[in-house]
């Protein structure tokens, strides 16, 4: 199966992509994935196309010279547009040398631009999506799934809660059948990780730093440590898991901001530990009660165990009782490895398709 992917934002994620793709490319040989990134869009390098594909060598070399656009250029096929604007971009989301879009640009949480509008054309046009961003899936989840289906494309977003830690796809497919009433986690790894270094003995405004150094936070950190980005994840889980139509208004958001830096510190004495949860309930009545705020978990809590930048989340279910996923929640390369996981799974409906084709 030939994969055209089009890399729309050339950050960490999709740097952590291409890696991967390195590193991986015996997994995508299984597979029988012939794969080709044959446009990367950045705002900093342009909008750089090649109908033959990128030598992932090459955009790796790319990516060490600090995206230096000069290695691209020296491909034959090369075409480059200086100005990644919105028309520019959407023409190559569009074109018919791209099958898969990979949307790993910066999340806005108030409109989800221009990521929105990236996914959109993309699916209107039949293309696959697989993003990692937050604003287009927890703001118009509905109407992007109406469009993936009206043509024949699929919406994927593994990598939008908890990184590469499977959570999303584990609900339609391992946990299938059990009905879950109710969800709480860890779901943003800088705040953690900022409450354990407060916890430590850093101030605030040091563990912040350090989150932004480690590529955990958001390009602005405020989302991650004044809730939305929780906010967020509250939405994708409870729109994804339930067929919701929550809004950000329906979901209180309260942050980490308002613990003093003593708080947050004086709190481990007894075995307690301040942790920022996203929760949501469904009622019998069909009715969604959804939050985020910062708790004091006592001492043996399940969620305690995740520290640093881990991200958990215990799923309250009918048959199972609790069930907790844990794992790592933000990081550039994690992060890549929910896409790859995704181009896995869209290979394995296709291997599957064709296999029942020959029957
Ligand atoms: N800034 C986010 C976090 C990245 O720290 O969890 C992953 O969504």
């Amino acid at each position: 199966m030939e994969l055209r992917l089009a890399l729309i934002g050339f950050g960490g994620v999709n740097q952590g992509l291409v890696q991967l793709l390195d590193t991986k490319r015996e997994v995508l040989r299984a597979y029988g994935i012939d794969l080709k990134v044959t446009a990367v869009v950045d705002l900093r390098m342009g909008v750089l196309t090649n109908p033959g594909g990128f030598p992932l060598d090459v955009l790796l070399n790319c990516i060490e010279c600090g995206l230096e656009v000069k290695p691209l250029l020296n491909c034959a096929g090369t075409d480059i547009q200086p100005n990644a604007d919105l028309a520019t971009t959407l023409k190559v989301i569009a074109s018919d040398i791209v099958d898969v879009v990979v949307e790993a640009t910066f999340t806005d949480p108030n409109t989800g631009e221009p990521a929105l509008s990236h996914c959109r054309t993309a699916l209107e046009s039949g293309k696959h999506v697989i993003t990692t961003n937050k604003g287009p899936v927890a703001l118009a989840f509905k109407s992007l799934m109406a469009t993936a289906d009206a043509h024949g494309a699929r919406l994927m977003f593994e990598g939008s809660v908890m990184s590469g830690t499977p959570v999303i796809r584990q609900l339609s497919t391992t946990l299938r059948g059990a009905e879950i009433r109710a969800f709480s986690g860890i779901l943003n790894g800088t705040s953690n990780f900022v409450l354990g270094k407060v916890a430590a003995g850093d101030t605030f405004e040091a563990a912040v730093k350090d989150a932004q150094a480690r590529g955990y936070a958001e390009a602005n950190p405020a989302a991650d440590i004044e809730g939305s980005d929780v906010q967020m994840k509250v939405l994708i889980l409870a729109n994804a898991l339930w067929g919701a139509d929550l809004r950000r208004s329906d979901v209180h958001c309260e942050g980490i901001t308002g613990l003093s830096e003593e708080a947050i510190r004086s709190a481990p004495d007894n075995g307690s530990s301040w942790r920022l949860i996203g929760r949501a309930q469904r009622n019998e009545d069909g009715t969604i009660v959804a939050g985020v705020s910062p708790q004091l978990l006592p001492a043996g809590h399940p969620l305690l165990a995740a520290t640093g930048v881990t991200n958990a989340i215990t799923f309250d279910t009918d048959t199972l009782g609790s069930v907790t996923i844990s794992g790592p929640g933000a990081g550039r390369v994690e992060t890549a490895f929910a896409i790859f996981s995704d181009i896995l799974e869209l290979a394995s409906v296709h291997n599957g398709a064709a296999r029942e084709g020959t029957k």
